[in-house]
């Protein structure tokens, strides 16, 4: 099958643009098939589309049994992290036309969590890395009776890594992760970061501690594939730098 765009030159003018393209999607039912393959599908898109709206085409209107996870669509849940052209991202938040349409556009789940069917994996491994650090305020000494104050100074040292939306896309992003599952992996040293470095938190020696053993963040390359990989534009590896630095200095 030839995956040229076909632009519709007879549109009405002011009308988006549609084109064709061939989405070449990995499938895998685990009761049938002994090992992923992939499959082509080709479909009419507007320059407006997302590759979410792609797969939701061919869902609805081709393969019923298309199994991909989205829920919000507007790149906030987190849960339709997957391999683009071979590059983790959000289907909801990617342009079919920003991705080499000319050819066809694989689409793949995420690397290193098992597939269960499709594109939708596994994210226990993931969660249950992020449950180990704690994502939560620890405070000690008596209630307060008015609420916690913080500068906005203070506020800013973690402004960035409160954007997370756990969509996974910089832990299956990264080498380590790939090779070594038990790993913590980048999320969970965001997560972790969050709170460290929030000065009404009292848990962060405990989470230093945490992710100071052996598959936490010492395993970390330094490859950036985390920070190119993160929808929402996390500095992923200054974070993981900055929880290395806080451990060697113990100042957070
Ligand atoms: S840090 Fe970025 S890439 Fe990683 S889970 Fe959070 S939002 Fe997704
Ligand atoms: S469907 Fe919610 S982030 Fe994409």
């Amino acid at each position: 099958m030839t995956a040229t765009v076909e632009e519709n030159t007879e549109a009405k003018p002011g009308a988006v643009p549609t084109f064709e393209v061939t989405l070449r999607i990995e499938r895998y039912n685990p009761e049938v098939d002994d090992a992923p393959h992939f499959e082509d599908y080709r479909v009419t898109v507007h320059g407006t589309d997302r590759v979410l709206d792609a797969l939701h085409q061919i869902k609805w209107d081709q393969d019923g049994s298309l199994s991909f996870r989205r829920s919000c669509a507007h790149g906030v849940c987190g849960s339709d992290a997957m391999r683009i052209n071979g590059k983790n991202r959000l289907a909801c938040k990617t342009l079919v036309k920003d991705v080499n349409p000319g050819k066809p556009i694989t689409v793949e789940p995420i690397k290193g969590l098992p597939v269960e069917k499709d594109l939708i994996v596994d994210m226990e491994p993931f969660f249950q890395a992020y449950r180990d650090v704690m994502p939560f305020l620890v405070t000690t000494g008596n209630e307060p009776t008015r609420e916690r104050l913080q500068s906005q100074e203070d506020r800013e040292r973690f402004d960035d890594t409160t954007k997370c939306i756990l969509c996974a896309a910089c832990t299956t992003s990264c080498p380590v992760f790939w090779n070594d599952g038990q790993y913590f992996g980048p999320q969970a040293i965001v997560g972790a970061h969050r709170f460290i470095f929030d000065s009404r938190d009292d848990g962060a020696a405990q989470r230093l501690e945490i992710l100071n053993d052996k598959e936490g963040v010492w395993r970390c390359r330094t490859t950036f594939n985390c920070t190119d990989a993160c929808p929402r534009g996390i500095q992923v590896t200054k974070a993981i730098q900055e929880v290395k630095r806080a451990l060697l200095t113990n100042k957070f």
